[in-house]
């Protein structure tokens, strides 16, 4: 018998001072950034009470604890073997695929990428260095996934990299073992590299299976993940990810970051992290039963109280993409900011495809959820 995770107040959740808490005036429900509103898991809590009470926070030093936990979860959850030599801490996912563009591109170069996509796919091309080309989901009557027509069209264009999100954000599609393979036969005669942001998998849902990309034929040549405890486990003040290679080719690439990169990572995200990998199987469970009950709550809220919104229940993350043309409003995240006092991402964010639609965070207990929903409900008839 598997509980709900239990979630407090939201006066209490509003005395939190993460990014989430403090971007919108008091009294707005934040459903927004890809924060959650759980407890720590306790394996987490208490290494990073214990590391504290200690005095333990210099430097990071991963090696070969975060490798060989990730290895660990990697195998219990998914089947999957992973080379802990294989297994490279970084701050974040965002600088790992950022080290990584840096590696795999020349000036001029063009990285092609999948929107409505998390809104920094759009940014990390340029920080780097080079341009992306947007080769977008296609919807179909069952949600978005990768349209490989189109992605075989862009690849003839010769992109250096193609940046996968995979479970993809926003949304929450998991890309098949089919997919995947499809993507890796491109990538392999068109000659370009797969960065593969995996930083949701630990989210995938129940109804819906995770491929990680390298545990697929051929893909160890031509792709690298970046996985991170910090989005299931929400530790993503901490600073720690990693990028997992299984080759040789791959494996040069990240001995070729800049030295000082492995000074970058936070000391109590590498704690936090290994806990969470090691020890922190039973309360994702749990954590996955408590999404995957929001995301049939939502379902239902949606239907008796906000039916002109539209969506695919997504198969993984606590993220959903919601469909809000039929309002009849250009900017439904600022409805709901000055109406209902509920703080959503603009679906502009994540690209053309986004207008009229905005992403809501259910990473939340019950009551938020349907306070939120109730306000947005409100909202629209009044
Ligand atoms: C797909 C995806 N990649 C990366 C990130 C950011 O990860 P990090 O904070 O490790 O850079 C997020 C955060 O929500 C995300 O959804």
């Amino acid at each position: 018998m598997v509980d709900e995770l239990a979630v407090a107040s939201l006066s209490e959740l509003a005395q939190r001072r993460s990014a989430k808490w403090r971007r919108f005036p008091a009294g707005v429900i934040p459903m927004h950034v890809a924060e959650t509103d759980f407890a720590l898991a306790p394996p987490v809590l208490a290494a990073l009470r214990e590391a504290v009470d200690a005095s333990d926070v210099g430097y990071s030093s991963a090696e070969p604890e975060l490798g060989e936990a990730y290895a660990g979860f990697a195998a219990a959850r998914w089947g999957w073997q992973v080379d802990p030599a294989g297994v490279t801490a970084i701050t974040d996912v965002g600088v790992g695929v950022v080290e990584l563009l840096r590696v795999f591109t020349r000036p001029g170069d063009v990285v092609a990428i999948s929107p409505p996509i998390y809104p920094p796919f759009f940014d990390w091309s340029p920080e780097a260095g080079v341009r992306n080309i947007e080769v977008p989901l296609r919807l179909g009557e069952s949600g978005y996934r990768l349209d490989l027509a189109a992605i075989e069209a862009a690849f003839a264009r010769h992109p250096a990299v193609y940046v996968l999100s995979n479970p993809h954000n926003p949304v929450g599609r998991v890309h098949t073992a089919d997919e995947l393979t499809a993507l890796i036969r491109l990538a392999e005669r068109y000659r370009v590299v797969i960065v593969s942001d995996e930083i949701h998998a630990p989210l995938v849902l129940p109804g819906a299976a995770y491929t990680p990309i390298l545990s697929l034929p051929g893909a160890a040549d031509v792709a690298v993940a970046v996985v991170s405890a910090s989005k299931a486990f929400n530790l993503a003040g901490l600073k720690c990810a990693a990028v997992v290679t299984a080759s040789a080719r791959m494996a040069a690439a990240v001995a070729s970051f800049p030295p000082d990169a492995r000074w970058r990572t936070g000391h109590l995200g590498v704690i936090a992290s290994i806990a969470a990998f090691r020890d922190g199987g039973p309360w994702l469970d749990q954590l996955l039963y408590t999404l995957d009950a929001r995301r049939a709550q939502l379902g239902r809220l949606l239907r008796d109280r906000l039916p002109a919104i539209s969506w695919h229940p997504p198969q993984a993350t606590y993220l959903a993409w919601l469909d809000c043309r039929k309002l009849g409003d250009d900017d439904p995240q600022g409805l709901f900011l000055d109406r209902a006092r509920v703080g959503v991402e603009p679906g502009l964010r994540f690209g053309a495809a986004g207008l009229g639609h905005v992403r809501l965070n259910f990473g939340t207990g019950a009551h938020v959820l349907d306070e939120a929903t109730a306000r947005m409900a409100a909202a629209l008839s009044g």
